[in-house]
């Protein structure tokens, strides 16, 4: 397997860019609060593969990285106990008022709260059993420097784990109505090192970073389960369009009269994920995980680490 140098491909983005994904996710927010109880339920073998990989267990201190309306850190802190913790992180605003009240809601006394980037974790080196990212590694800033923090703040020897989404073609969860109004606007050229999705949906390029970021153990593992829940494609079709920022701006740009057609067409496509009277997609994601070494290499001076399979 090739392991593409990270150095070269990924693309610095510059802070305009920067605020334009924290801004999208800040606009996000009040959908993902909205649609919280289907989040939990479509994407919950996402947390329990999470847990599993990353040997959490009770009384542990656990890190969850871009935690977004409250999970995987809700089910974590039930995992843990009360004699573990669950160190709850977003940098966006919106994301982490809505987590924090709703843990309030749960009674949970075991979650604490903080608003920052993957990139730049005020936390002293050493500090969690564990860390995990549901879905959020696509969209960090510096996928490389994130990697590294990760690992800085997790106890030797603890495990590090990210659930990130396999390929568009796999998950028809996104691409039902993402192919349709495709057809209706402008569609740019995709940038694969942009934040988006599928950022990491190649075999081997989150597993790459985290390997050179320092970590031992890399191992990478596909997962394929269904997106499951009791709604209609009327409610798929406006969970989707309300949760997705890349959705929302696409709408934006359909004329009044396409919109029926637009529907009528994703209504088609869907159609056959709704056999049952309920929605399930079958999807595919892959969980990349690794353990923080003693010393960490130094990856700057050292050579670099050979390329190797991590696919399980
Ligand atoms: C797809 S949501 C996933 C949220 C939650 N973990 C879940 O699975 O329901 C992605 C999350 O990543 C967060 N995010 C974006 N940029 C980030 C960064 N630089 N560092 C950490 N999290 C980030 C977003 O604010 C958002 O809450």
């Amino acid at each position: 397997m090739c392991v593409r140098d990270e150095s070269i491909a990924l693309s610095e983005m510059i802070p305009e860019e920067q605020k334009k994904v924290l801004d999208a996710w800040q606009t996000s927010a009040r959908y993902w609060e909205k649609h919280r109880a289907l989040i939990t339920r479509m994407f919950a073998p996402l947390t329990s593969a999470l847990v599993e990989e990353a040997r959490i267990t009770i009384g542990q201190d656990v890190l969850d990285i871009g935690g977004g309306s409250g999970e995987p850190s809700l089910t974590i802190s039930s995992i843990v106990g009360p004699t573990g913790s669950v160190m709850y992180t977003d940098p966006v605003s919106g994301m982490v008022e809505s987590a924090q009240a709703e843990a309030s809601r749960q009674g949970r006394t075991n979650i604490h709260f903080k608003q920052c980037s993957a990139d730049k974790l005020p936390f002293a080196d050493r500090t969690f059993d564990a860390a995990v990212g549901r879905l959020s590694a696509m969209f960090f800033l510096d996928p490389a420097t994130a990697m590294r923090e990760v690992l800085r703040v997790t106890l030797d020897g603890g495990y590090v784990s990210f659930a990130v989404w396999g390929p568009k073609k796999a998950n028809p969860f996104f691409s039902t109505i993402t192919d349709v109004i495709d057809q209706f606007v402008e569609v740019s050229a995709e940038d694969p090192d942009a934040p988006d999705a599928f950022r990491f949906a190649a075999h081997g390029k989150l597993a790459g970073i985290l390997e050179k970021a320092g970590a031992k153990d890399v191992i990478e593992r596909q997962i394929n389960f269904q997106i499951e829940a009791a709604i209609s494609v009327e409610q798929f079709w406006q969970l989707r369009t309300e949760m997705s920022e890349t959705l929302r701006g696409k709408m934006a740009r359909l004329t009044p009269a396409q919109l029926p057609t637009v529907k009528q067409a994703v209504a088609d496509a869907a159609q056959r994920y709704f056999l049952s009277g309920a929605m399930s997609f079958p999807a595919e994601a892959l969980i990349v995980s690794g353990r923080k070494r003693s010393i960490l290499v130094d990856t700057t001076h050292g050579s670099a680490p050979q390329p190797h399979g991590y696919h399980q």
